[in-house]
This record gives C-alpha cells, structure tokens and sequence, in this order.
C-alpha cells in the first residue's frame, strides 16, 4: 500500500463536540472543546485540553473543577453558538436560554438541557504549548435514561455529534460489533 506523508498536526478520527461549563454563580461560563478525552480507567479520568486566551481558562484555574455536557444533534446549533462566541461580551446561558443546574459534587453547574453530563474534579495540569491539559476524575455522571441500558451508554442510542477539522459529524451506521468478537 503506497501511503502519503501529511502534516503531524492534522485531526485524528473523530472528536467530541463538548460543551464545558466552568466558574461559579453568575460568572459561570461554557466553552465547546474538542480536546476531550477519557485517558484512565480506574480511576476514571478525562482529559480536557484548553487554549490560555479562553474566558474559561481563568475558572478552571480558579476552581480546579469542571462540567463536560454533551449535547444532541438536534443541539448542535447550541454548540456551534458556544464555541464561536466568548463569555466575555455576552452570556451563553442566556442567550440560548440554557439553565443552570445543581451538580451532586462539584460547585459548577451542568446545563439542564443537555443530556449526559460528566462531573470532574482536577487532578492535574499540564502545559502542553498551545492548550494546557486539565485532567479530570469523574466524580458523578448524569444521564437522560432514554440513552441508558444496563447501567451505561447505550451505544445503539448515540446521537451526540463528532468534530472533525471544522466539520461536525452524525454517527450513522450504529453498532459493527461487541468487543472481543474476533477471540474464538
Ligand atoms: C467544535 C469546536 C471545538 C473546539 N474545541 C476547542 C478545544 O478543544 N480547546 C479550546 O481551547 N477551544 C476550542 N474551541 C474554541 C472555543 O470553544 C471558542 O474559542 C470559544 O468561543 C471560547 O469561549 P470563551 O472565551 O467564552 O471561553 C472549539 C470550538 C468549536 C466550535
């Protein structure tokens, strides 16, 4: 197989299109990443990657604590909004008419709207150059029950979108098989 050679830097499969909320109270803000990832089993641990310049980067150093909410597609309008606008010249929660709900542990607040949401606490941080990596135990998760079966995600429920170089992207074709299927 004759192969090209491409950029380091260019995206790899598939991201998250998150939305983080950070901060306290009325200062509370949310940021759409991409950078997020689950990096540690046990215990269960997610890694958040966020440029300095952000609004959001101040709450995250102040509070070491963060929210991931993952919202429908059919909310994608939502995190586009998020993440092409700062909390610095307006209110995101607001202006989409989110709500700010009670977390069980952490102070930040999850958004009521959005139906899977990831309670963190950070454990550790790291300088990477362009972001700085925050990783986050998980200390609660929260999840509308229509995409839940057997205590977990039900990957035949998934419609969350994906992010890729700028373009967002539906999981279509569902379920190829279960993990293991290939041991005989
Ligand atoms: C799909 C998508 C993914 C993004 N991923 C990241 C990311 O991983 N890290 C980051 O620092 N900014 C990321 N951004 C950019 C921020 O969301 C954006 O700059 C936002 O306006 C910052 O808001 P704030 O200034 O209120 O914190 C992403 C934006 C979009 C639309």
């Amino acid at each position: 197989m004759k192969k090209v050679n491409l950029s380091p830097n260019i995206s790899t499969f598939p991201m998250p299109a998150a939305v983080i909320s950070v901060g306290l109270g009325e200062e509370a803000n949310l940021i759409t990443l991409a950078y997020v990832g689950k990096v540690c089993h046990d215990p269960p641990i997610i890694a958040v990657s966020i440029r300095p310049n952000r609004h959001s980067y101040q709450f995250i150093e102040k509070y070491n604590e963060f929210v991931i909410n993952y919202p429908t597609i059919e909310q994608l309008r939502e995190i586009d909004y998020i993440g092409t606008r700062s909390g610095r010249d307006i209110n995101k929660w607001s202006r989409l008419g989110l709500t700010k709900e009670e977390a069980s542990v952490v102070k930040v607040p999850m958004v009521k709207e959005f139906p899977w949401n990831m309670e963190c606490k950070v454990i550790k941080r790291i300088e990477l150059g362009s972001h700085v990596c925050y990783f986050g135990k998980v200390v609660a998760t929260h999840s509308d029950p229509k995409y839940v079966k057997n205590e977990a995600l039900d990957p035949e429920k998934f419609e969350f979108p994906t992010y890729i170089a700028g373009n967002y992207l539906e999981i279509k074709k569902g379920l190829l098989e279960k993990h293991g299927f290939s041991v005989e």
